[in-house]
This record gives structure tokens, sequence and C-alpha cells, in this order.
């Protein structure tokens, strides 16, 4: 599939994740100029332009990358907000600090991020055929709330209505910069391994295997998302195929949320 995204320089939050590994190499295959960042290492098979180190809800970090990008780069065509975190829990048993981290992670990081982010995109916008592109991380439970993930529900949620609200605001603004949310639903991941080891210890040892299987049938697909089908959505909103569409929402999720 070739969006035509070649030497377009596209910064990706969360790059050490099965998420954001698939959009960084789908990105690399498209020869754009892909800058990764995490708070984690850098993997050994990263194929990207730059490796930075960034802790997204740090805005001295946020500033710090974006100077190394406008030095290095002198542009930045697409932000791609996908670090995140999903802290399982009831109500009762989520600390406050658990929240608080929950929001930083998954909601402030998305506010610093385009905030720091956004006179570069404007910038680039302005000089060139197309417009620049934000495109946030959110999930299908910034639409469908399930049970024991309220903090996760509320800042993806928060995802959402922040980046409509900004996409809006850029076209009153004039600036050709365009922000749009991508909404997976349970993708194969570790993070969904590592939320049903937790339900299974909050249900009580129900077996893990059960969860994976009622979580698939609750799926319309009756299966779960493939990190590369998201990333594939990523590439289409970060490119020109997406000209028009802006402060919307792109589900991938075969129809859980339309239920
Ligand atoms: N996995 C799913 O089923 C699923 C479904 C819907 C939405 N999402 C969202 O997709 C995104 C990526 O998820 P994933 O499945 O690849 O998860 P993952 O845990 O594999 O990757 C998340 C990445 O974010 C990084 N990260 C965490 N805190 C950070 C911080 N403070 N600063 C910088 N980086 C930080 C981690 O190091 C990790 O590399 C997340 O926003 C997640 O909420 C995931």
């Amino acid at each position: 599939m070739n969006f035509g995204l070649k030497s377009r320089v596209v910064l990706v939050t969360g790059a050490a994740g099965n998420i954001g590994s698939a959009i960084c190499r789908q990105l690399s295959q498209e020869q754009a100029i892909v800058i990764a960042a995490d708070i984690s290492p850098r993997p050994q098979q990263a194929n990207v332009a730059d490796w930075l180190h960034l802790d997204v809800t740090s805005e001295a970090g946020w500033a710090e990358v974006i100077a190394t990008i406008a030095q290095r780069h002198g542009r930045l065509d697409v932000l791609v907000n996908n670090a995140g975190i999903a802290p399982m829990g009831t109500l009762e048993g989520t600390g406050y600090d658990e929240w608080r981290r929950c929001l930083a992670v998954n909601v402030d990081s998305v506010f610093l991020g385009m905030k720091a982010a956004t006179p570069l995109l404007r910038e680039t916008g302005a000089a060139s055929a197309w417009f620049a592109s934000v495109v946030n991380i959110a999930s299908a439970s910034s639409n469908r709330a399930t049970a024991m993930a309220s903090a996760y529900a509320a800042s993806k949620a928060a995802v959402a209505q922040l980046t409509k609200a900004v996409g809006i605001e850029y076209l009153s603004l004039g600036y050709r910069v365009r922000a749009n949310s991508v909404h997976p639903a349970a993708v194969q991941s570790d993070m969904i391994d590592q939320i049903l080891q937790r339900y299974s210890v909050i249900t009580g040892g129900t077996p893990v295997e059960d969860l994976r299987k009622a979580m698939i049938a609750d799926h319309p697909m009756r299966r779960l998302v493939e990190p590369d089908e998201v990333a594939r959505s990523v590439l289409f909103l970060a490119s020109d195929a997406s000209a028009y569409v802006n402060a919307s929402e792109v589900h991938v999720d075969g129809g859980l949320t339309a239920n």
C-alpha cells in the first residue's frame, strides 16, 4: 500500500510498543523519515531515522524533542500520539495516584505534544502542498465503556474530544493542519495479555484463556485487531488520502462500537 508519505517527517510516540513499532515499520516502508520517541529503550529491530528518549508527560521533554526535530529536519509533517498505559481495576481499587498517572500518560501527553508541535506543524503545512497531520491513538473505550477500566475509559474519551476541538480550531485559525483520532478495539498485543492477566486476578482466578475467548466473542470480527491494521489507519490519516478528514474518529473495531 502506498500512501505517498516518502520524505515526510513523522514523530511517533510509544514507538517501542506493539502498535508504535507497527506504525514505525509501515512508515519506514513508505520511506517516511521516522522519528521514534519512547520512555523505553530502542528495540534492536527498530528501523527509524532517529530514536529520541521522551517521557510524554514532561513539558520540558516535549520542548527538547521538537527543538531537536526542527534543528535536524526543519519540518514536522505528522505527529502520532500513540504512547499510553492501561491500568485496570475497580473504581474502589484505583488509587488517586494511579488515576492521575493514567490521565497524565494518556491525555496530558496529547495536550503537551500537540501544544509543543503545533508551531512546527503549522510552518510545515504553510510551506507544503499538503496539510500537516496529527493522529492521536484513542480507543474503542472512548466510545464504549467496560467494567474495571474507568480511568482508561475516561482518558481515552478525553483524547477523542480533545482531538476534535483542536482539529476544528486549527482550521478556524487558518492553519494547514488536520487532527484526527484512531479508535482500535482490543489489539493482539502485550497490553491485552496484561489486561487479561489482571482481569483474571480481579475476578478471583478466571482462567486467562476463558477471558480471552469471551473477549474475542465480544468482537464482531471474532478475532482481535492486528497492530498492522491499526498502523494502516494511522498512515491513511497521516497522508493526503484523508485530505478532507478532520476532527474525526476512525474506528478500527470491526463494528464493535456500532452495536
Ligand atoms: N493494545 C490494545 O488493545 C489497544 C487498543 C486500543 C488502543 N490502544 C492504545 O494504543 C496505544 C499503544 O498501545 P500498545 O498496545 O502498543 O501498548 P504498549 O504497551 O505495547 O506500548 C505503549 C508504549 O508507550 C510507552 N510509554 C508508556 N508511558 C510512556 C511515557 N510516559 N512516555 C513515553 N512513552 C511511554 C511504552 O514504553 C510503550 O512502548 C496506547 O495509547 C493504547 O492505549 C491499545
